[in-house]
């Protein structure tokens, strides 16, 4: 078999090595789901008064940390499609009280 070229997880936030959390294959493809359904739902409004900055430099709130923090922002989720959404919930429904 050709090597992959999709690499492994590049963080460590299941640990490592013999101990690593069992759970990680169907908690990455959990999280995956999770958050096609949220971007499928929602869409994400910035605040007219307090915008997300997106300069690439001026995002940071502490540049001279380690990790970039970005500076505060307002954003408020609006509903994309009601209708849709709340035909998938009850299409969902019975998966978790059968
Ligand atoms: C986003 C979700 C999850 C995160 C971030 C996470 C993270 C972790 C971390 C950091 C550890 C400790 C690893 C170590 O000691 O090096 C761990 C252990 C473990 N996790 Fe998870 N986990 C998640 C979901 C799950 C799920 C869904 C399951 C089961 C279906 C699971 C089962 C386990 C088990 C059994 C261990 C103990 C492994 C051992 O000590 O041998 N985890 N997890």
């Amino acid at each position: 078999m050709p090597p992959s070229k999709v690499s492994s997880t590049l963080h460590f936030g299941f640990g490592a090595g013999s101990r690593m959390c069992a759970g990680h294959l169907i908690a990455t493809r959990l999280c995956y789901a999770l958050l096609v359904r949220f971007i499928l739902s929602f869409e994400v409004i910035a605040s007219e008064t307090n915008p997300p900055n997106t300069d690439y430099v001026e995002y940071n709130s502490i540049k001279t940390a380690l990790v970039a923090i970005p500076r505060d922002f307002g954003v408020r989720l609006g509903l994309r499609d009601e209708n849709w959404l709340e035909k998938k919930m009850k299409e969902e429904e019975p998966k978790f009280y059968s």
